[in-house]
């Protein structure tokens, strides 16, 4: 999901260049000005309660807000996201918006501010006037939302800031020329949205196969927990050090540890397209981890692929592989690959689940040849690439 949050005095242009970003990119409008106008206009409760205090140029109590924010949500439950044009306009509302949009696992992508000088704020809002019949658009309630916005909403910035996803651009030249500047730092923006791809499977459904092959062609970059671990053993690292009894007893190295090695890998590549997790999370607690990891760093797992392999047909290529020359210790005997299935089955099985409920989950039979495996897994990836940006 995209969010984005147009933000701006008055008269800055929220509403013209929201209509033309709507055309661009697929969105749900959510312009609480709009929705509270369309309230009074159809003399509905909340419309009563909204128009005296639309008419002085005073701010809306966030109840009402809330309400209106949340129904529009509702109704758009199929979207790539939410465009948010006059919200939020408070420091509370802020924090309204991140718990809305975390209800439905996701967050602010980004807020854009335009930047236009209060002589011309006026000057536009006076102009539109003539014609608006907006009952907000007088020379004296122009002046209270202009010092209302610096009072209450100026300070939302802030919030967003610290965030490091609030971007200020000029919003004066002619209204082409501002969208030319918005498009572009969106675009911009977009390229930096990650795309987390985690792929979970029984052992020998073809997960190391695949998600090296998806590595490669977008662009992201492989995170694989067991081969890393056998890295740092192999260099003779302190953490290699840390991990050697655990692997040598074929026991589960501590999350900590773990963590760690993916963190550092994601903070040495954040300019990639995104990355392509295998191994982990490997359980319902590593699930969570993942997520309140990569929501640190402003992103999300975009989708989960499930491997799905019959348990016989696993069984069969794990042999297979343990006689062959890529054999792994843990191929070796019959014990061990079923203690390992087993383990999937009652511990990392139940991921499936959870990321099934988030709407996250795709299934994709591991069946077929390694090619035909493969277009289905690009033909997914390819989706959630659009669904993402
Ligand atoms: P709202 O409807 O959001 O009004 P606003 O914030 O005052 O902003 P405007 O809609 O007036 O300006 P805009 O930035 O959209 O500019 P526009 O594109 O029209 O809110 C109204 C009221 O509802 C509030 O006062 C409050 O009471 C209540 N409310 C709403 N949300 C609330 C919330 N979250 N919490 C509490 N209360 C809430 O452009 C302005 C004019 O300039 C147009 O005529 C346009 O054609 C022209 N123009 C645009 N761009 C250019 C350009 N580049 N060059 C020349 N002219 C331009
Ligand atoms: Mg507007």
């Amino acid at each position: 999901m995209i969010n984005i949050a147009l933000f701006g005095p008055p008269g800055a242009g929220k509403g013209t260049q929201s209509k033309l970003l709507l055309e661009k990119y697929n969105l749900a409008y959510i312009a609480t000005g709009d929705i509270l106008r369309k309230e009074i206009a159809e003399r509905t409760e909340l419309g009563l309660k909204a128009k005296d205090i639309i008419e002085k140029g005073g701010l809306v109590s966030d109840e009402i807000i809330v309400q209106i924010i949340e129904r529009t949500i509702l109704e758009n439950q199929q979207v790539s996201g939410f465009l948010f044009d006059g919200f939020p306009r408070t420091y509370v509302q802020a924090y309204i918006l991140e718990g809305l949009l975390l209800k439905l696992n996701t967050s602010l992508t980004c807020m854009i501010s335009l930047n236009v000088p209060r002589t011309e704020l006026v000057q536009r809002l006076l102009e539109r006037s003539k014609t608006s019949q907006r009952i907000d658009d007088t020379p004296e309630v122009i002046e209270t939302r202009l010092e209302e916005y610096e009072l209450k909403t100026a300070q939302v910035a802030d919030f967003y800031k610290e965030k490091g996803i609030y971007i200020d651009i000029l919003g004066t030249g002619t209204i082409p020329e501002v969208f030319s500047t918005l498009n572009h730092t969106i675009e911009t923006m977009l390229r930096k949205v990650w795309m987390n791809i985690v792929l979970i499977g029984y052992p020998g459904a073809g997960k190391g196969t695949q998600a090296m092959k998806l590595a490669e062609k977008y662009n992201l970059v492989y995170i694989s927990t067991g081969d890393m671990m056998r890295n740092e053993l192999s260099n003779n690292s302190d953490v290699g050090l840390k991990i050697r009894p655990f692997l040598e007893k074929g026991t589960i190295v501590p999350d900590e540890i773990a963590i760690k090695l993916i963190e550092s890998k994601i903070k040495m590549n954040s300019k990639a397209n995104g990355f392509i997790f295998k191994g982990f999370p490997r359980n319902l607690v590593q699930a969570y981890i993942l997520d309140g990891m990569l929501r640190k760093m402003n992103s999300t797992v975009s989708k989960v692929l499930f491997l799905d392999v019959p348990v016989l047909e696993a069984i069969k290529r794990l042999n297979t592989r343990a006689k062959s020359q890529k054999s792994r210790p843990y191929d070796m005997s019959t014990d061990l690959i079923l203690q390992r299935l087993e383990e999937f089955e009652k511990i990392t099985y139940p991921i499936v689940d959870y990321y099934k409920k988030l709407d996250k989950l795709v299934a994709i039979s591991g069946l077929g040849s390694e090619e035909e495996v493969g277009r289905q897994i690009f033909s997914e990836v390819e989706k959630t690439l659009r669904q993402i940006r």
